[in-house]
């Protein structure tokens, strides 16, 4: 009998020192299985129990017990502190320092341009006009001629044109050949369209011009629409754009596809028309070109100029976007310095 129990005590003082060198869940329930599973070391020495008296067995079998309850008591010590370690672990490995500074994140936004074209479109399309799609790759017919300038006009020197390798397909120097695809998609329906895009001139850049720029293009035409129209869009377009209280004025000027034509001014915002620096001592700032249709224009889009009048209109975006966020040079719009587009938009 005193040899199993002495076996036993051996085992227990083998069973506790290897439980400490068990560094997982895994090699712990390894460490059970080898001493205490059906087939572990426990079980081994206890088939001693067959040689014993009947007296002796129970009280190896106690003393068998009490190792066992002692070695899982261990087995449980063991792997709730394996499992606080790796929690420890986790946590500092996955860690978060609370008192480092945060990082900025960068958040895009609209371009000053699609802002300033937005706010133009609500307003027109507030005033009924429906926003409409055009080609910005077009032929010199729409660009030009359906536009009623006469070949070798001088006008059409007012806008050097860019030309591709395709015979009369030209880059548009203007948003109004919109006009004659909106009207020949909808006449003789009478129409109120804008046709907000891209267009490309031939010319120097400089401070206030660009090769590319955009423009919005409004037209209406239907029954007896006059230049009376014409002006209280503008002078409502005016008031909603900056701001209530606005006066506009109008210069005579020429289009080959308006007649009248006119060029029209906002009184300038800042000096309220006094002079400053802004609308150069003027008083006044560049609104837009417009005018009433040329028949000739509207007999091009399909509708009878007997019948029917128009008044069309073509404003630049940067221009006005320049006016009314005191920009003082339009090449900052595309040459993508973040702190520009930050500072506008
Ligand atoms: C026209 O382009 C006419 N199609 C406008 C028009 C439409 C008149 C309908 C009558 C009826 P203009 O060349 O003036 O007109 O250009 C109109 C506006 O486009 C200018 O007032 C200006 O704001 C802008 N613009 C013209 N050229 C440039 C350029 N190179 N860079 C930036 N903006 C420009």
């Amino acid at each position: 009998m005193s040899d199993l129990l002495t076996q036993l005590e051996t085992l227990q003082h083998e069973a506790q020192s290897a439980l400490t060198t068990t560094q997982t869940r895994e090699e712990s329930e390894a460490w059970y299985r080898d001493y205490l599973g059906r087939q572990g070391k426990m079980t081994a020495v206890l088939r001693g129990l067959g040689q014993l008296s009947k007296e002796e067995r129970p009280m190896v079998g106690q003393a068998a017990n009490v190792i066992k309850n002692v070695l899982e008591t261990a087995l449980q010590e063991r792997q709730a502190l394996l499992e606080q370690e790796e929690i420890t672990r986790t946590l500092s490995a996955e860690g978060i320092d609370v008192t480092l500074p945060g990082r900025a994140q960068q958040v895009g936004k609209l371009h000053p341009t699609t802002v300033a074209m937005h706010e133009m479109i609500d307003i027109l399309v507030q005033m009924g006009f429906q926003v409409y799609d055009a080609p910005e790759v077009e032929t010199d017919d729409y660009n030009f001629g359906l536009l009623n300038f006469l070949p070798g006009h001088p006008a059409r020197e007012m806008q050097d044109t860019f030309f591709t390798t395709t015979p009369d397909v030209i880059l548009r120097t203007h948003t109004s050949p919109g006009q004659i695809h909106a009207m020949r998609e909808f006449a003789p329906e009478p129409i109120r369209v804008i046709l907000p895009g891209k267009c490309w001139r031939n010319e120097d850049v400089t401070a206030r011009s660009e090769m590319m720029f955009y423009q919005v293009e409004g037209l209406a035409v239907g029954h007896n629409i006059t230049f009376s129209d014409l002006k209280g869009v503008l002078l409502n377009f005016a008031n909603k754009m900056y701001g209530e209280g606005r006066r506009i004025r109008f210069r005579k000027s020429y289009f080959p596809f308006t007649e009248p034509s006119v060029e029209v001014d906002v009184d300038c915002i800042f000096c309220n028309s006094k002079g400053c620096r802004i609308c150069k001592y003027q008083g006044w700032l560049e609104l837009l070109g417009a005018g009433m249709v040329h028949p000739t224009v509207l007999k091009n889009g399909g509708y009878d100029p007997a019948i029917f009048s128009g008044f069309a209109f073509g404003m630049g975006i940067e221009r006005q976007a320049m006016q009314k966020r005191t920009i003082d040079d339009i090449r900052y719009f595309y040459e993508n310095d973040a702190r520009f587009l930050e500072r506008v938009s």
